[in-house]
């Protein structure tokens, strides 16, 4: 199967241009100007955006979190996936508590197997880090599982101390993987939160209050100095606060190899949407949304545009709000912690990037999916470029529509950004040269999406200083 798509602008990380692009299989055959050659199917392109498949790298479909699982299967996860101009996911498998890694991937395989539409690979929740699993580690990078996320936060549930994490760190400094830290001081919260409680706040906005950004800023420096020691990489997900970014900044004047994402309800939500009673724990996360006076919106912004940000996922953890969100009703750290999103992160970044002017195209690009490519070890991916898989996007910048719960296609009751309008949107999606989204239709089939082995980092000096180059100029 050849299909053809004529008339559009390539827009990638490092260019954009207009040429025309024949895709032939699964991948990408030819790109050049006024292509002349046949095809099974004609794409037309003009005056739109030829983009890589959005690549989230931080998804969790049917975790099991505070007494109930994430509403999204892979099936009903991926799918509104791509119709959000997402090609490929990296989701959470999870370490069973006193098991080993090999039984959690077993489960998320089970999970995704035949059922996933779009490309998938997965990272490690390290639930119990003890010493025998340490040689475990080396093998889960061989097989392509490259990373391992650990937590400062969640006491009892997913907690490790700092030697536990200390140990994680040098382990990869042997096998090439990646530590991913979900840092806040759980600990700490827990007090605060207790206090909260018995003082009568009992509704969602506790979340926000309990989670000081401070107690993100103070476990980020302490894992970067840990990283530090142990001479490994280190990548912080979900960042939500200057405090926490502020470390990282520091790490970067150091030359230390600290990467970090933030994630679209960072930019765009704020504490304020946690009050209006329990209505508010529809924007119950960890880290919380955090305070729009307090500048931090506007400083995750700053660091997309500076780098110090390298990309921004999703960390998609949809709970409905009847029946999951509202078993937390009388007790704010009952709510189950996680937001949905998958399907609108292309479409944010761009709006709130692009059209305003804070980033350029190709900035936009690279953070939704040419950075998570290269950091995560996803060659195949994250360019329009000869070669590589043909998950393309074609993208039209000036199309616009409104977010809701009624059109959305992901399995949850409602839209953190109801009624809100945005500006881009995705015409048509590829997935590995098959048209699983055009105008509005659902094209795609359950099973089509394959695992991916990713490579491990090797780490990369090459991807740290390519990531750390100046910073495209903000447009307009
Ligand atoms: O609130 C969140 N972030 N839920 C998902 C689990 C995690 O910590 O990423
Ligand atoms: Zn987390
Ligand atoms: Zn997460």
């Amino acid at each position: 199967m050849k299909t053809l798509i004529k008339g559009g602008t390539i827009v990638n990380a490092d260019a954009m241009f207009r040429a025309d692009v024949l895709v032939d299989g699964e991948e990408i055959a030819l790109i050049g100007v006024d292509l002349d050659v046949p095809a099974d199917k004609v794409i037309d392109a003009t005056g739109k955006w030829i983009i890589p498949g959005g690549i989230d790298g931080h998804t969790h479909m049917e975790l099991p979190f505070g007494g109930t699982f994430a509403k999204d299967t892979f099936e009903t996860g991926t799918r509104a996936a791509a119709f959000g101009g997402t090609t490929t996911i990296i989701d959470f498998a999870v370490q069973p508590m006193g098991g080993t890694f090999h039984q959690g991937l077993d489960i998320w395989h089970e999970k995704a197997d035949g059922k996933a539409c779009i490309d998938y690979g997965f990272h490690m929740i390290v639930s119990d880090m003890r010493d025998e699993l340490l040689p475990e580690m080396d093998r889960l990078v061989e097989e392509g599982v490259t990373d391992f996320k650990l937590f400062t936060a969640y006491p009892g549930v997913f907690y490790s101390d700092d030697a536990r994490i200390f140990k994680a760190l040098r382990q990869t400094t042997r096998n090439g993987g990646l530590i991913l830290m979900h840092a806040e001081n759980g600990p700490v919260i827990d007090v605060v939160a207790a206090d909260l409680v018995a003082q009568g706040t009992t509704d969602p906005i506790g979340h926000g209050l309990a989670r000081y950004p401070v107690f993100e800023g103070e476990a980020t420096n302490r894992v970067i100095r840990l990283a530090k020691a142990a001479g490994a990489p280190v990548y912080f997900v979900h960042l939500s606060a200057t405090d926490a970014l502020d470390e990282v900044r520091q790490a970067h004047h150091e030359g230390l190899p600290v990467f970090a994402e933030t994630c679209p309800q960072y930019l765009f939500l704020g504490l304020d949407d946690l009050g209006n009673g329990f209505e508010g724990s529809k924007f119950v996360c960890s880290p919380p949304l955090r305070d729009w006076k307090a500048g931090h919106q506007a400083e995750l912004w700053k660091g997309l545009i500076s780098d110090d940000l390298q990309l921004v996922g999703t960390d998609h953890c949809p709970f409905d709000f009847h029946g999951q969100k509202e078993l937390g009703r009388g007790d704010f750290r009952k709510i189950p912690n996680g937001l949905p999103g998958v399907e609108e992160r292309v479409d944010l970044v761009h709006d709130g990037g692009v059209v305003s002017g804070k980033i350029t195209p190709s900035r936009w690009v690279e953070l939704v999916s040419t950075a998570p490519a290269r950091i995560f070890g996803l060659p195949k991916k994250g360019s329009v470029s000869v070669g590589l898989d043909a998950d393309i996007v074609v993208y039209d910048p000036n199309r616009k529509h409104v977010l809701s719960a009624k059109t959305h296609h992901m399995d949850v009751d409602y839209s953190c950004y109801e009624g809100r309008e945005v500006q881009g949107g995705s015409d048509v999606v590829i997935s590995r040269g098959k048209v699983v989204v055009e105008n509005g239709q659902w094209l795609g089939s359950a099973g089509h999406g394959k695992f991916l082995r990713r490579e491990p980092r090797g780490f990369a000096e090459a991807t740290r200083s390519k990531l750390a180059k100046p910073a495209p100029a903000a447009v307009g």
